[in-house]
């Protein structure tokens, strides 16, 4: 496999993995994706930014094949699927030092067991001169570790921004144009990964705002050659603004439940509030924390399993709270058989979410006319408080 150039002196040295399915044995990938590293040659000295997932080292490694030299191993975020290739590079070019953050360093020798004396640590702002190439370095902690940071390279006008901007997408494409498909699944990944660092990621923007470049270059999807359009979709994703949508993550057992739902779907489509309703037996939880990248409100379903919530409502809720999505309000729906503690315990695994519960609607058996009497008085109040959002 050859390098794929980008511009003059600096080159694509990715891997795509079509077929992964599945990354942090959480997180759905359907669209697979990549690990991109990236070649820098300047006229004094060469460097590599970041390395790929280690179980694609042999597509890397091929790549690198012609390369004789490398000084600088820039490694932006200590995640094994951009890091964990570094010792196998230091063992093949014994002179290149690893540059990367201070929190970075110890974390290198923590999870990879890098020796320290083949690490250089770089302050913010700080420079590193490859000749007629300048390195600078960014840190943006918390995107989505500690460590994070980012590489702009003025002269030929690039951002390499690792993680961050990048979207879980195999392609052939070298570059991502103006393609929605790449948009879309950057909002997946931002959703997965980025949602809980939003306020940090407001300030990285005002950051990153200051640097000119016409290509940001992630490390997973194509490098976006048009950044204005990721760049205006991140401002929007971390900002305050919620949309007119609820989220309706739910479970039905015996069918109850569901009849609620569906109703209460139709009563808040009839107000004009938008629903996303996910059915938590078969829902795909990357489209769930899309969903929650822009919604005022989510909406709760659950049936009753031992008096709780049933265990997948569990599992989306805690999923919900870890997110920290933007949500203003909150609701619980659901029926139960013969006794329910299901809205007391959900309102335990939400201390994350800044919401204001606006109702619980708990029926026993089949909902009647007094439950469709309160899931109405339930959408209007939603969309009383929509219309002032
Ligand atoms: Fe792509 Fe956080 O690693």
């Amino acid at each position: 496999m050859k390098p794929r150039p980008i511009c003059n002196g600096v080159q694509w040295m990715g891997v795509v993995d079509w077929n992964r399915r599945l990354f942090d044995a959480l997180i759905p990938l359907p669209d697979g994706t990549s690990y991109n590293a990236y070649l820098v040659q300047g006229s004094d000295k060469t460097a590599l930014l970041d390395t790929v997932e280690p179980a694609v080292m042999d597509v890397f490694m091929s790549r690198l094949a012609e390369i004789e030299r490398i000084d600088y191993l820039v490694s932006h975020h200590v995640e094994q699927d951009h890091s964990g290739t570094i010792p196998t590079i230091l063992e093949k070019y014994d002179q290149s030092v690893v540059v990367c953050s201070p929190r970075a360093a110890p974390m290198l020798v923590e999870h990879l067991g890098i020796a320290p004396e083949r690490i250089k640590t770089v302050e913010d702002g700080e420079t590193l001169s490859l000749g007629n190439k300048t390195l600078r370095f960014v840190h943006t902690p918390w995107v989505h570790w500690p460590e994070t940071m980012v590489t702009h390279l003025p002269e030929a006008r690039i951002l390499f921004s690792c993680d961050l901007f990048g979207s879980h997408v195999a392609t052939s494409n070298l570059l991502a144009g103006n393609d929605p498909y790449v948009l879309e699944a950057a909002k997946r990944y931002y959703a997965e990964l980025m949602l809980p660092f939003r306020k940090m990621i407001q300030n990285h923007l005002k950051k990153i705002g200051a640097l000119e470049f016409d290509l940001i270059a992630p490390s997973h999807g194509p490098p976006h050659d048009q950044p204005k359009g990721i760049v205006a979709a991140y401002e929007d994703w971390v900002s305050d603004r919620v949309s007119n949508l609820v989220v309706l993550p739910y479970i039905s057992m015996h069918g109850s439940t569901e009849a609620m739902v569906n109703y209460l779907v139709e009563a808040l489509a009839e107000r004009g509030v938008k629903v996303q309703k996910f059915d938590l037996a078969n829902t795909d939880i990357g489209k769930l924390a899309m969903a929650l990248v822009d919604a005022a409100t989510i909406v709760i379903g659950t049936p009753t399993v031992h008096v709780g919530p049933h265990p997948n409502v569990f599992y989306a809720t805690h999923l919900a709270n870890a997110l920290r999505p933007k949500l203003r309000y909150a609701a619980i729906i659901g029926s139960y058989g013969w006794g329910t503690k299901a809205a007391e315990q959900i309102a335990g695994l939400i201390p994350n979410l800044k919401v204001e519960v606006l109702g619980t609607v708990l029926c026993k058996g089949l909902p009647a006319a007094e439950a469709f009497t309160a899931l109405d008085a339930l959408a209007d109040t939603i969309r009383d408080k929509h219309a002032s959002i």
